[in-house]
């Protein structure tokens, strides 16, 4: 069975406390379990990590993505200004779907910017948590290629 790995960065631990109106209601578990019942539809399994740290986050990505497929990832703000977290990405040399909960490219302009995004073959956002189905379709499509 294909693995998935599910990161989250920075603050996404306390989704469901934060602005709604930008990130939707769910928590984090609540997005976990949507993305490992959509995958297991496509018989894929997904492992599921959190950080707030820069390192953490890097230190997952050269333990776990040697046994995985694929990932997807919502960075938090480190997508913003992480060059280490893009290198990290790219030298998995796996596919990778960034996810954002809300409209990165209509809020504060900083935001629109992604410097990890290049490591990627799609960028989701602004769709809250339907965003992550969307990666778990991107990536199905991708390994059947
Ligand atoms: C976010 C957008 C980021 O700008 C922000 O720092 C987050 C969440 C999103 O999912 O919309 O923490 O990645």
């Amino acid at each position: 069975m294909k693995k998935i790995l599910l990161m989250h960065g920075p603050n996404l631990n306390v989704l469901g406390r934060r602005d709604a109106k930008h990130y939707g209601q769910c928590t984090l578990k609540n997005i976990e379990n949507l993305c490992k019942t959509a995958a297991k539809s496509h018989q894929l399994s997904v492992l599921t990590y959190q950080s707030n740290h820069e390192g953490d986050l890097i230190d997952t990505l050269q333990i776990e993505t040697p046994r995985c497929a694929g990932i997807i990832i919502n960075p938090g703000a480190l997508t913003h200004y992480s060059y280490a977290l893009y290198d990290a990405l790219l030298d998995t040399q796996l596919p990778i779907v960034e996810v954002h909960l809300s409209k990165i490219k209509q809020r504060e302009s900083w935001r629109s910017q992604s410097v990890t995004a290049a490591a990627c073959i799609k960028v989701i956002w602004g769709k809250k948590e339907k965003g992550y189905l969307e990666a778990i379709t991107t990536l199905v499509e991708y390994f059947e290629k």
